[in-house]
């Protein structure tokens, strides 16, 4: 039998993964089969369990689980413990290692698939909550000049900053004004809601790249105001989706799989 691989979530019936690690799978000649599976709302905790009685050896976690995988896991890697999420378990045995991969996987396509450098750059970081930690520290590990984190109530965002010692600025919107940022990402969930974080005008930069972590919604709220400012460059969440997927596959296998034509694929099949 393959080894097996789950996505856990609720809902769960619209995820890429299984179509993406699909993809890796064949890529790498590894022997696999990587499924949905829908926990109820009060059942993770037991239908990951059952999961792994029958033999299971890894799963994704998403929305609403990423902090109780976190209280799940025995043990942790550096970078899940400072997001307080997890998106990404391996059961080895009694062992189960939590990870999160999400901020690697902004980075990763950051810097490989869309040429933009962070080190020595002004990032606006938009939004406080759980996707919000779980790109920070792998942002501020590329050394941006400036790194400040903007959020609608503001007490979020300076709680955030004061956990961190004040290894980025905490901001409301509306004290953003006269600042520029070359590059600004949006972790709320504004685009869900097909709203747009209020941003004032002239925060990008000339040549600044406008980044929505979500993807799938056509082009946001955020990215459309983007358009009508500075930014030169738009991008949404699927480059992220596509390699933090890579990186949880290389978490479980050990091999890194090639993420630009399971990225190519997805955009040209109209998948997303
Ligand atoms: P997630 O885990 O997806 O980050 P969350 O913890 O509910 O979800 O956080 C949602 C984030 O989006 C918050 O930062 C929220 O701002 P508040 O802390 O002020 O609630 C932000 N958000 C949601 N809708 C927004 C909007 N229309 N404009 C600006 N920020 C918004």
């Amino acid at each position: 039998m393959p080894d097996q691989y789950a996505v856990i979530g609720n809902p769960v019936e619209h995820s890429k993964s299984p179509l993406i690690h699909a993809a890796f799978a064949r890529q790498t000649g590894h022997d696999l089969a990587y499924d949905l599976l829908l926990a109820p709302i009060h059942k993770f905790v037991v239908t990951a369990d059952a999961f792994r009685a029958r033999g299971g050896r890894g799963l994704n976690v998403t929305l609403p689980f990423k902090a109780e995988a976190t209280r799940y896991a025995t043990t942790l890697s550096a970078r899940a413990r400072a997001a307080q999420a997890v998106n990404t378990l391996k059961f080895d045995h009694e062992i189960i290692f939590g990870d999160n991969t999400d901020g690697a996987g902004l980075v990763r396509d950051l810097i490989d698939n869309l040429g933009c450098a962070i080190a020595g750059q002004r990032v606006l970081l938009l939004g406080a909550g759980g996707a919000a930690r779980g790109v920070i520290d792998p942002l501020l590990q590329q050394h941006p000049a400036q790194f400040v984190l903007a959020n609608r109530t503001l007490d979020r965002a300076q709680q955030l900053a004061q956990s961190l010692h004040g290894a980025l600025e905490a901001s409301s919107y509306a004290a953003l004004a006269n600042r520029q940022f070359d590059l600004v990402v949006n972790a709320t969930s504004a685009s869900l809601a097909g709203e747009l974080p209020p941003l004032p005008r002239g925060v990008y930069a000339p040549g600044a790249l406008a980044y929505d972590m979500m993807y799938g919604k056509g082009e946001t709220p955020f990215l459309a105001f983007a358009r009508g400012e500075s930014a030169a460059l738009l991008a949404d969440g699927l480059g992220m989706l596509v390699e933090q997927a890579a990186e949880s596959f290389f978490v479980w296998r050990g091999v890194r799989p090639e993420s630009a034509p399971v990225l190519k694929l997805l955009r040209e099949s109209g998948h997303v």
